[in-house]
């Protein structure tokens, strides 16, 4: 399966990066957003990151116009229609998630494969919402997804194998490394990394240190290019608290539940950079 026309459902930090690497790598893109605004916040932030390339030398502004031409911001799904692959990468709620595959099941062609981006929810619970469980997968990318070099690729036992192998060819023709994992929430990376993440915000939650001694300690006694306060902000404390509530789901382990200032920040709009505030302020 020869993929060129591509969706993206949700245009949001992750899926206006999804979209920029689909249109760079040459695929037609067609971005869904909730509306208007969200749709005109996605476009701006694929404008931004690809105006840096520009100003990096790394891109020519003629292929900045050409890649910009090849996306398309809809608010209405049934656009999706004629689509080969979509990737969903709105928010991390399980019942958006599903609500959404419903609709594109009935959306898209029978042979078209829809892959979510989540970062933690079982792929088989989002299949479960659709009646082609053999095309669905998950595509894991990594933010910031224009500069990450890996995407999860996450099958179920339903995902045939037509599926995983053209899915797994598109992601490696976006220059992405691809490693498979089995479908269990946090699948490899976030569930190595979600709970470090989370011991971090439990230290600084009980005064252990101040938060940039937390970051520093691991950005130079780590080599680690973040610390895991400013990466906690970084990915979002909302998706972080969604993804440490799907872990705690299903291991039942302490270890992965929310801490309360993790819980309190998300109730009180802290949500890090995208808000202008989390741990530390932009
Ligand atoms: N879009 C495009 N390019 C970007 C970018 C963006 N949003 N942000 C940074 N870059 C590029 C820059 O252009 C620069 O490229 P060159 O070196 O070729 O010039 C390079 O990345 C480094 O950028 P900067 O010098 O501006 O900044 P930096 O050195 O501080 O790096 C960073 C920024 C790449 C984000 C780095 O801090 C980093 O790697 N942080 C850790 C990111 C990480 O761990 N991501 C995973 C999060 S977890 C996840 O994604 C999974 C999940 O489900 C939650
Ligand atoms: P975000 O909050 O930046 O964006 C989510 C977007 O989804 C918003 O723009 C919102 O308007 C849109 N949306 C919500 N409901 C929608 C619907 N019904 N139809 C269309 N769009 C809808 O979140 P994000 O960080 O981009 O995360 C998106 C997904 O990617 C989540 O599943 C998250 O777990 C995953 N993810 C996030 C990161 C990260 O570091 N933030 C990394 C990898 C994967």
């Amino acid at each position: 399966m020869n993929i060129e026309r591509v969706g993206v459902v949700g245009g949001g930090l992750m899926g206006s990066g999804i979209a920029e690497v689909c249109a760079r790598a040459g695929s037609h893109v067609i971005v869904h957003e909730i509306n208007g605004r969200a749709a005109d916040a996605a476009r701006a932030r694929v404008e931004s990151s690809l105006d840096r390339a520009v100003e990096k030398g790394k891109l020519a502004q003629s292929d900045l116009d050409s890649i910009l031409g090849r996306i398309e911001l809809s608010v209405d799904l049934t656009s999706q229609a004629d689509r080969q692959l979509v990737i969903e990468a709105a928010t991390e709620d399980e019942g958006v998630k599903t609500s959404i595959f419903a609709e594109l099941d009935s959306i898209v062609a029978p042979d078209a494969i829809l892959a979510s981006n989540t970062s933690s929810i079982p792929i088989t619970r989002i299949a479960a919402a659709t009646s082609r469980a053999d095309r669905i997968v998950g595509l894991h990318f990594f933010n910031p997804v224009p500069v990450m070099g890996l995407v999860e690729l996450v099958t179920t036992l339903m995902t045939s194998s037509e599926t995983e192998t053209a899915t797994r060819a598109y992601a490696e023709s976006l220059g992405k490394t691809v490693i498979r994992a089995r479908d269990r929430a946090g699948f490899i990376v976030n569930m190595l990394l979600v709970p470090y993440l989370i011991g971090a915000i439990r230290m600084y939650e009980a005064g252990v240190a101040s938060r940039e001694d937390i970051d520093a300690g691991m950005r130079l006694g780590a080599n680690h290019p973040m610390g895991p306060l400013e990466l906690a902000d970084f990915v979002g404390l909302d998706t972080m608290k969604h993804i440490a509530d799907v872990l705690f789901d299903e291991y039942k382990d302490p270890f992965y539940a929310s801490p309360p200032l993790l819980t309190r920040m998300v109730e009180a709009g802290l949500l890090g950079r995208k808000t202008g505030r989390g741990f530390y302020e932009y």
